[in-house]
């Protein structure tokens, strides 16, 4: 167990407080942090509280913008398509993150899948409990906090987590109040997804199929995230900072804001743009582009106003090992990492907390 939490545990212990009991009856309740919320808390529990400094951040300077790619005529215009690929390159190794508007998604299938999980996580205890599980095979689950016992702290959020491909689940096993716009909403990400990787190998400098041969379009996870509105926002966060296990990520958020990316040393707020997707490259993209392209930490703030809600779209798959991508190496550009297996690196990513401001990626390296 980590040290911090071992000492948090005896303060708390000394003055009557258990938290491996807190945990346990938190978890056995199924209801989340909403039902927390719910209960009426005025404060928040000991085991959801980061150490004094962790979440403050400075305002957004003006000229750090995470930079906005209009997709528009990508494919018919060979000019816009050459400007288009320049600005991915140029997000993906400045800022690891950017943001698409024009992506041929539309509003109502994007506010469809909003209203969608807002209604699981809505819905009454009763129906949720059934998906309430840690079982990691089950291909539709909600939890609050995957990590519970791992963790030093808990995230002021609850999930409901859908694992579509390679092999989707059955709509049966999709809840009823969001099956529709779930399978909708899928079908339109996966085909944004290869839009976006083909635009992410030219980034490359690599022939557009590349990354899809590969098979970085073959498995997709999507979570949907619920973050209630918190009672003291200042002394936890709604996710920890962390950089994503996989190619790319397709996030969709709402209007309520909170997301912030680590860059030049502090963190950037990326404001909710109505309509648009903020992308960002992950763990996998940094390992096979030799660290051209940047997985960026990020995190989301609590908030006073609430319900927030987002729902990350993962693309990766782990069925195999693989290093930097050999057309990217030459003599003045080395390999950075080792040939990683990806099961081994996914294990470390999830039993081990990130510190010290080393990512499991790190571990990896040459
Ligand atoms: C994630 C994530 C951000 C958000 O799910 O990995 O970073 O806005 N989500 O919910
Ligand atoms: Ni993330």
């Amino acid at each position: 167990m980590e040290s911090s939490k071992t000492q948090l545990d005896l303060v708390l212990k000394g003055s009557g407080y258990d938290i491996e009991k807190e945990i346990k009856a938190f978890d056995e309740s199924k209801a989340g942090v909403k039902g927390l919320v719910d209960s009426g808390i005025v404060k928040i529990p000991p085991f959801f509280v980061v150490p004094e400094n962790v979440v403050s951040s400075q305002p957004t300077p003006a000229h750090l913008q995470i930079p906005v790619i209009d997709l528009k005529d990508t494919h018919g215009d060979p000019v816009r398509h050459e400007k288009v690929i320049k600005e991915i390159r140029s997000a993906l190794e400045i800022w690891g993150f950017f943001q698409v508007v024009n992506h041929g998604v539309s509003k109502d299938i994007m506010e469809g899948m909003i209203e969608g999980v807002k209604g699981f996580h809505e819905e009454k205890n009763e129906v949720k409990k059934e998906y309430y599980t840690r079982d990691v095979k089950k291909k539709v689950t909600y939890t609050s906090n995957t990590l519970i016992h791992k963790t030093k702290a808990a995230d002021w959020k609850d999930t409901l987590y859908f694992r579509m491909a390679p092999d989707s689940p059955h709509p049966e096993e999709l809840p009823v109040v969001c099956r529709e716009t779930t399978i909708k909403y899928t079908a339109y990400i996966r085909g944004l997804g290869d839009t976006l990787l083909k635009l992410v190998s030219e980034a490359l400098g690599l022939n557009p199929d590349h990354l899809i041969e590969f098979g970085c379009d073959k498995g997709l996870k999507i979570m949907c995230h619920y973050y209630p509105p918190c009672p003291e926002p200042s002394r936890t966060l709604g996710s920890k900072s962390h950089t994503d296990p996989d190619f790319l990520t397709i996030l969709m958020q709402d209007h309520i804001g909170g997301l912030q990316v680590f860059h030049q040393n502090q963190w950037i707020d990326v404001p909710p743009i109505p309509g648009a997707f903020v992308i960002n490259g992950g763990d996998l993209l940094q390992l096979i582009s030799n660290a051209k392209f940047k997985s960026a930490e990020h995190r989301v703030l609590a908030n006073h106003i609430g319900p927030r809600i987002s729902v990350a779209s993962f693309f990766a798959i782990y069925d195999r090992i693989c290093g930097p991508i050999k057309e990217l190496l030459s003599d003045e550009n080395p390999a950075v990492y080792k040939e990683v297996p990806l099961m081994e690196y996914i294990a470390q990513y999830m039993w081990k907390e990130q510190e010290g401001g080393m990512t499991t990626l790190d571990r990896f390296r040459l």
